[in-house]
């Protein structure tokens, strides 16, 4: 390809890829991640927390209530009735979701300020992962939801922690490069890994790092071939519909072997596609609002 610009691709990817990865190991959380999510998290890993402890703590900071209630009564868990306490959420979704959610809600704040479409994007796969999930009886849909929210965990990280990277990949993009072979180039690391690496650091469990791993080439999973495969095809089915527009203007090849690995055919498709399309309605005016909070 002679059109590429020479100074997007790094003469040496490997050592790029260490120096990547120690940024990455220096970041415990996110920069912003306040005191009382540190404290959160060490209760939340001790066995001797009860629930209602928890729950009273997380209760005293307004902040970090509100985001957890938004994100439980938002449409991409789709409960029937509104969650409207802390310990609801809690019963509803379960611990682990619930730490997923407490770790990663500065992210959330940081994505629809930085980049709706990738927010959009995000809440559109997690939406899609869970109708998938409970179609098939793929277990635990809620935590599948979470891992289709955090699936592209990587590329907020490429956004707010390797920003000077970013327009050598979207160069390479738009010269032609498929998105993964654009950031291992510039970076020698890939967002699907670089989420899982931080998903790790994090503690989280080891079905999400899976899925999200390898949600653009599945060979790489092991253990969790179907939750990667429910990630890889809500990527296509949400990029499809056109819901959420990313930096990123190609998705990278689907595999069609996923349809396999979850025992779908076409037909089960189109039907998801059917379920899919009224939780996409309801997102919409959950991110509209979010974006006139965040504007006001
Ligand atoms: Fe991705
Ligand atoms: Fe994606």
């Amino acid at each position: 390809m002679k059109n590429i610009k020479q100074e997007s691709i790094n003469p040496d990817p490997s050592e790029k890829r260490k120096e990547v990865k120690k940024k990455l190991r220096k970041l415990e959380g996110l920069p912003t991640l306040p005191p009382i999510i540190q404290r959160l998290n060490q209760m939340i890993e001790d066995e001797r927390t009860s629930l209602h402890q928890i729950a009273e703590i997380i209760e005293k900071d307004q902040v970090i209530t509100t985001k957890i209630l938004r994100l439980a009564n938002s449409a991409f868990y789709g409960f029937p009735r509104k969650v409207s306490t802390v310990q609801q959420a809690m019963m509803l979704l379960g611990l682990n979701v619930l730490k997923i959610l407490i770790m990663t809600s500065s992210i959330f704040e940081f994505i629809h300020k930085e980049d709706i479409g990738l927010w959009e994007h995000s809440i559109g796969v997690a939406a899609c992962s869970k109708i998938i999930a409970e179609k098939i009886g793929a277990g635990d849909s809620q935590e599948i939801a979470t891992a289709g929210l955090l699936h592209d965990l990587g590329r907020v990280i490429i956004m707010v922690v390797l920003k000077e990277d970013q327009p050598k990949i979207l160069d390479l993009i738009s010269e032609g490069v498929d998105p993964l072979s654009a950031e291992k180039r510039v970076l020698g690391i890939d967002h699907a890994e670089i989420g899982a690496f931080l998903m790790a650091q994090w503690n989280l469990p080891e079905r999400l790092i899976e899925a999200v791993a390898s949600h653009h080439n599945l060979e790489n999973s092991k253990k969790y071939r179907k939750e990667a495969s429910i990630l890889h095809l809500s990527d296509l089915l949400v990029h499809a519909r056109g819901y959420g527009k990313t930096l990123y203007e190609s998705l990278p090849p689907f595999e069609v072997r996923a349809l396999k690995y979850l025992g779908l055919g076409w037909g089960e498709i189109k039907e998801i596609l059917f379920n899919l399309e009224p939780r996409l309605y309801e997102l919409k005016f959950f991110t509209e609002e979010l974006k006139k909070e965040l504007s006001s």
